[in-house]
């Protein structure tokens, strides 16, 4: 499951060509055409995301350096860069470790048995809570709620969920982390699940199988912006943050979530945890509800199947 990001535009693109001529091709470059380019993003903020979010993945966190030269590149102010930096979890100003373990100690968690599962972790990784391991391998951090607290005693490890982790099995986790997830063949180690929803109103099903993300249907929902509509495909896997959006909006915009079927509203009383903004809900098929933030960039979602 994911969160309305609608930032950069993640359909499946040639980062090598420009105007649809094939990779490789070699191409007039028609000045007007990228001046176009640039002005579009320009006036986005959501490309930064984007730039950001690369930067870190390839760093492990956000170095000064980089943002100076983000704003550079960008024609951003440098506090514009560090407030988009800072505003966001997902990114870091300090440098973190090549696994960054997340465990949940939310109340939820707590009273299944998060604390030993901290405690577990911090012993088998020499570090505690809030620490990097000296060889920088690993970075442990707690949170308040992860928003699966149905499934809880809940772990994220470099973005991926493991719901109802026992102490048992915490050093099976970091073994298969060790020795990497899709080597590890680990199948009693859930991680990435696939949630499917329906719209709570018409009850038709969310899920778009003509677009995938990671090899499961998308869902597919209506986002309005600004007197704007598209369709956003979102990753339907829980804990994954994958988006597609039809439509340029603004990072931090707060959308309107919409059925694509019914038309209706997918709104929702509660306030997003992280950022305060409205939160939209969908039925989960078997029972329960997800809710995700309404606002561009900001990864909060939650799972209640109880
Ligand atoms: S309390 Fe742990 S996920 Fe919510």
């Amino acid at each position: 499951m994911t969160q309305p990001v609608v930032t950069a535009n993640e359909t499946p693109r040639c980062e090598g060509r420009l105007g649809g001529e094939p990779c490789g091709t070699e191409r007039e470059v028609d000045p007007q055409r990228v001046r176009e380019i640039a002005e579009k993003h320009r006036l986005g903020r959501g490309p930064v995301i984007a730039i950001l979010e690369e930067i870190q993945a390839d760093y492990g966190h956000l170095p000064e350096r980089a943002l100076r030269l983000v704003s550079e590149e960008t024609g951003r102010s440098l506090a514009d860069i560090y407030g988009i930096a800072t505003f966001y979890r997902a990114f870091s100003l300090e440098p973190k470790g090549r696994h960054v373990v997340c465990a949940c100690l939310g109340t939820a968690c707590h009273v299944r048995g998060a604390p030993a599962v901290v405690e577990e972790l911090e012993r088998q990784l020499e570090v505690t809570a809030g620490g990097t391991t000296a060889s920088r391998e690993f970075t442990l951090e707690t949170v308040n709620c992860l928003g699966a607290c149905a499934l809880g005693p809940v772990v994220v490890v470099d973005g991926r969920y493991y719901p109802r982790v026992p102490k048992s099995k915490v050093a099976d986790l970091i073994d298969t982390v060790r020795i990497g997830v899709d080597a590890s063949g680990a199948a009693q180690l859930q991680r990435l699940f696939p949630v499917g929803v329906s719209c709570p109103h018409c009850h038709e099903s969310l899920s778009d199988e003509a677009f995938a993300f990671d090899g499961s249907p998308s869902i597919r929902l209506r986002a309005s912006y600004a007197g704007q509509s598209g369709s956003l495909w979102l990753s339907a896997l829980y804990g994954c943050h994958r988006s597609s959006s039809e439509r340029d909006i603004p990072a931090r915009a707060v959308v309107q979530l919409g059925c694509p079927h019914c038309q209706a509203e997918l709104t929702d009383s509660w306030i997003c945890p992280e950022c305060e903004a409205p939160m939209a809900s969908m039925a989960v098929d078997g029972g329960g509800t997800v809710r995700i933030c309404r606002r561009n960039g900001c990864t909060s979602h939650m799972l209640d199947v109880t």
